[in-house]
C-alpha cells in the first residue's frame, strides 16, 4: 500500500521504516529539514536500537522515503499522523498545535476516499473535531493510537500486543488499516475496532495504570523507608500474584520520558474540562509521589556525604530517562543532577548515549563520556539510570579503584545491596533499608 506518515520523530520515523520493512511504498513527512536530511541518509536522528538497520534496507529497496514537502503525501491510500503533543507551555494540558497544523497542511493534498490514521496521543475528543476537517477533502479519519516503548519501538510496532482502531459513525477506514496490519493480524495479534472516543482513551489509560502502578510501588517505598521494609522484596512478593505481576514495579527515581509525564497531566487536565475531575484525580496524586522520588535521591545522596553536598564530587551515572534511550525529555536523572547542581555540589553526569542531548538543554552541569574517567575521585556515586553498562557491568570492587569516597546512592535499586557493602560502601537504596 502507498503510505504516508507526517511527523518523524521517535513514533513516526520508526512507523515509517517499519511499514517500509513489511513491504509498504512509504513517505516520511516532517518540517524539520536537519532530520530528514539525517533519515534520508539512513541514520536515525535520534538513539533507537535496530532502526538504522531498517531505514537502509527500506532506502535501497525504494519503498522508503523521505521529505520535507507535505504535497508528496498526495497519492497515499493512508495518511498517518504522527505529529507530538507536548505538555502546554504555561498549564497541564496537551498542546495540539503540530497535531493541528499537520491536518491543516496534509488537507490540501488529500483525495476522496484516502484514510487519515491519528496515531498521535491526544486528548479526548480530537478525533471528532479532525474528522470534520479531512471529511472537506473527502477523507475519513480513524484513531489508531501507538504504544510503542523508547528502545523496543522497532519490535513494539512490528510485534504489538494489540492493534486499536477508533472509527467514526459509518465506520469507514477498518479495511484500509487491516490491510496496513495484515501481517500482525494473520500472525493473531488482536485487532480491536472501537468508537474514536474509546480509541482515544485506551491509549491514555494505559498509561495511566503504568504510572500508577510506578508510583504505588513507590509510595510503599515512602513507607518501607520508615519502617525498615525492603521494597524490593516487597514488589518480589505481590508480584507474584498473577494479578499484580511484577513488570512496571521497579521502586526508584521514577519515571519521565516523553510519554507518561505528559499523558497523565494532560489526561486529569482533559477530564478536568469535561466535568469529571474527580474521577482520575488520583493521577495528580501519581504525580506528586513521582516527582518526591527524585527529591529522594537527593535527600539520600546528602544523607550519604554526612549532611552536606556542598563542594563534594558527585557522579550520576545516566542522563536519559531510561536506559536504551537517548530521551532526556522530563528525565528524572537529570532533574536529581540539576537538584544537585542546586546544592553546591560539583556534579559530573555520564550516559552512553545522552550526553549531546544533555550537553544542549543543561549546559551548566559537567559532563564526561567515559564512565571511569567519570567516577574518577568522586565523593558519591549515584545510579540514575539503569544501562548494562553500570548495573551490571560495575562491580563495586572496580568503583573502588577511581573513586575518593565510598557512598554509592541506587535511585533505580539496581545493585546488590550486600555486595557494595561487602567491599567498604556505603549503599543507600530507594526504600530499602
Ligand atoms: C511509555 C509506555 O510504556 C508506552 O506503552 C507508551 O506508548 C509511551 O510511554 P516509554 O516512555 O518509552 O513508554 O517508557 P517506559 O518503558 O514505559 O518507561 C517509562 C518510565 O518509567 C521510565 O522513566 C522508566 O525508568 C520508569 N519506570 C519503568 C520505573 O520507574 N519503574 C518501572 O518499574 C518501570
Amino acid at each position: 500500500m502507498r503510505l504516508s506518515v507526517i511527523g518523524c520523530g521517535y513514533l513516526g520515523a520508526v512507523h515509517a521504516a517499519a511499514m517500509a520493512s513489511i513491504g509498504h511504498d512509504v513517505v516520511g513527512i516532517d518540517v524539520d529539514a536537519t532530520r530528514i536530511e539525517s533519515l534520508s541518509r539512513g541514520e536515525a536522528p535520534f538513539f533507537e536500537p535496530h532502526l538504522d538497520d531498517l531505514l537502509t534496507a527500506g532506502l535501497a529497496s525504494g519503498r522508503l522515503r523521505f521529505t520535507t514537502d507535505m504535497a508528496e503525501a498526495s497519492g497515499a491510500a493512508v495518511h498517518f499522523l504522527a505529529v507530538g503533543t507536548p505538555q502546554q507551555s504555561g498549564g497541564h494540558a496537551a498542546d495540539l498545535t503540530f497535531v493541528d497544523a499537520a491536518v491543516d497542511a496534509l488537507v490540501p493534498h488529500l483525495s476522496p476516499g484516502d484514510i487519515v490514521a491519528g496515531k498521535s496521543t491526544v486528548p479526548v475528543g480530537t478525533a471528532a473535531r479532525l474528522a470534520a476537517v479531512v471529511a472537506r477533502a473527502g477523507a475519513s479519519l480513524v484513531w489508531n493510537p501507538e504504544f510503542l516503548r523508547e528502545g523496543w519501538a522497532v519490535k513494539d510496532t512490528l510485534e504489538p500486543d494489540r492493534l486499536v482502531v477508533g472509527v467514526g459513525p459509518d465506520g469507514a477506514g477498518v479495511d484500509a488499516l487491516r490491510e496496513v496490519y495484515s501481517l500482525a493480524v494473520e500472525a493473531g495479534t488482536p485487532f480491536i475496532v472501537m468508537e474514536w472516543p474509546t480509541a482515544e482513551l485506551v491509549k491514555v489509560a494505559a498509561n495511566a495504570f503504568l504510572a500508577t502502578k510506578i508510583s504505588f510501588i513507590n509510595a510503599m517505598a515512602e513507607i518501607a523507608e520508615v519502617t525498615g521494609a525492603d521494597v524490593t522484596q516487597l514488589a518480589d512478593a505481590i508480584g507474584y500474584d498473577e494479578r499484580i505481576g511484577r513488570r512496571f514495579l521497579g521502586a526508584g527515581i521514577g519515571f519521565g520520558g516523553g510519554c507518561l509525564p505528559k499523558d497523565i497531566r494532560a489526561f486529569a487536565a482533559r477530564a478536568e474540562e469535561l466535568g469529571r475531575g474527580e474521577s482520575i484525580g488520583f493521577l495528580r496524586e501519581i504525580d506528586a509521589i513521582n516527582l518526591r522520588r527524585r527529591e529522594r535521591a537527593v535527600e539520600l545522596v546528602v544523607q550519604g556525604l554526612g549532611g552536606s553536598a556542598f563542594d563534594k564530587r558527585v557522579t550520576l551515572l545516566g542522563a536519559a530517562f531510561k536506559p536504551f534511550s537517548d530521551d532526556i525529555r522530563d528525565s528524572p536523572a537529570l532533574d536529581v543532577a540539576v537538584r544537585l547542581r542546586g546544592l553546591g555540589a560539583h556534579v559530573t553526569v555520564t550516559d552512553p548515549a545522552a550526553l549531546a542531548n544533555a550537553r544542549r538543554q543543561y549546559p551548566q552541569l559537567t559532563y564526561v563520556d567515559d564512565r571511569d574517567e567519570a567516577l574518577r575521585d568522586a565523593d558519591c556515586v549515584v545510579l540514575v539510570t539503569e544501562w548494562d553498562l553500570y548495573r551490571r557491568e560495575l562491580t563495586p570492587e572496580h568503583t573502588s579503584s577511581l573513586t575518593a569516597g565510598r557512598v554509592v546512592v541506587d535511585g533505580r535499586n539496581g545493585w546488590d545491596a550486600a555486595a557494595w557493602r561487602a567491599a567498604g560502601w556505603t549503599y543507600l537504596g530507594m526504600g530499602r533499608p
